[in-house]
């Protein structure tokens, strides 16, 4: 019986300075897709797949998510009197365990392995979950728990997998994968933002991971790679060189990359559309919008 994976990693340190000013006073990761912030659906995503700690690598001025994951008794107190019961059930649905939540600061910025490798003490020696949640991705069954299910029968360490176009691989992790079984790609070696045309196939990482506790231990020990940080992708491949099995899972979904603007803004109008009490109102504007476009045109 394999170890089950009841720890998620949530690397939420960056200074998300592609969203200045919001991200002045506000961490990126509590800016909102609709009514939720961007961290509510890695969190409810890592519930779906059976997780019950979540460790979050934080650092200076990340104060407004440890307040976010906290009892608010007041406000729960005020809906109640005015029997707001839809509310205080979304509200309730924010609340995490006590002592299912812990927060480590990573004091450098010296990359996502760096990150992950600040929770090692929090892990142990257990297999565990990282999930980047600038990757929102919208799907039937959530990313992670089909990843869980297929590391049920695998083991070892798995990533998330996608197809980009080529002249974007240098922006993500890349696999080297052997032959394909349907969905699983059994991968042979990984190459963080190689350099265009020296990319090894078009699949990259996407930000969920199930990782082998090894792993901690080659971050241990790995020098600083692409952009000199310590790469998470550079301590996964050093796996398959130990002669321990790496697979990438292609997910069934749609990823968005709410790291960058058009990404986050494209993620907003999906999750409103998918939402019964939004979607004609926006419908109709979208509409609008075209209409006016072709007019002027
Ligand atoms: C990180 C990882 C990269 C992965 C990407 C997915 O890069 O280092 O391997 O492909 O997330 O979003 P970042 O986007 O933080 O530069």
């Amino acid at each position: 019986m394999r170890n089950k994976v009841t720890k998620a990693i949530f690397p939420v340190a960056g200074l998300g300075t592609r969203f200045l000013p919001a991200t002045k006073s506000v961490p990126k990761e509590i800016l909102t897709l609709v009514d939720r912030p961007l961290i509510q659906y890695a969190i409810d995503e890592a519930r779906a797949a059976g997780i019950k700690e979540f460790i979050f690598v934080t650092s200076r001025g990340k104060g407004a998510l440890e307040d976010y994951f906290d009892h608010s008794p007041q406000l729960e107190s005020e809906l109640r009197r005015k029997g707001k019961k839809e509310l205080l059930k979304t509200l309730k649905e924010t609340n995490m365990d006590s002592g299912a939540i812990a927060y480590i600061r990573q004091h450098k910025a010296m990359g996502l392995g760096h990150a992950v490798w600040c929770a090692r003490r929090l892990i142990g020696n257990e297999p565990f979950a990282v999930i980047l949640p600038d990757d929102v991705i919208a799907a039937e069954k959530p990313c992670l728990k089909q990843m869980v299910e297929a590391y049920e029968e695998t083991g070892g360490s798995m990533v998330a997998a996608m197809e980009v176009p080529h002249d974007k691989t240098s922006s993500y992790g890349i696999l080297d994968v052997e032959q394909q079984f349907g969905n699983m790609l059994p991968v042979r070696g990984m190459v963080e933002k190689p350099a265009q045309g020296t990319e090894p196939s078009n699949l990259a990482v996407i930000g969920r991971y199930i990782l082998a506790p090894s792993v901690l231990n080659n971050l241990n020990k790995i020098k600083a790679g692409s952009g000199g940080e310590i790469q998470l992708t550079d301590a996964i491949a050093q796996e398959i060189a130990e002669g321990r099995r790496v697979n990438g899972l292609r997910f069934d979904g749609q990823r968005f990359d709410c790291g960058s603007k058009a990404g986050f803004l494209q993620a907003t109008i999906s999750f409103a559309l998918a939402r019964h009490d939004l979607r004609d109102e926006l419908f109709d504007y979208m509409n609008s919008v075209v209409a006016m476009d072709r007019a002027a045109q």
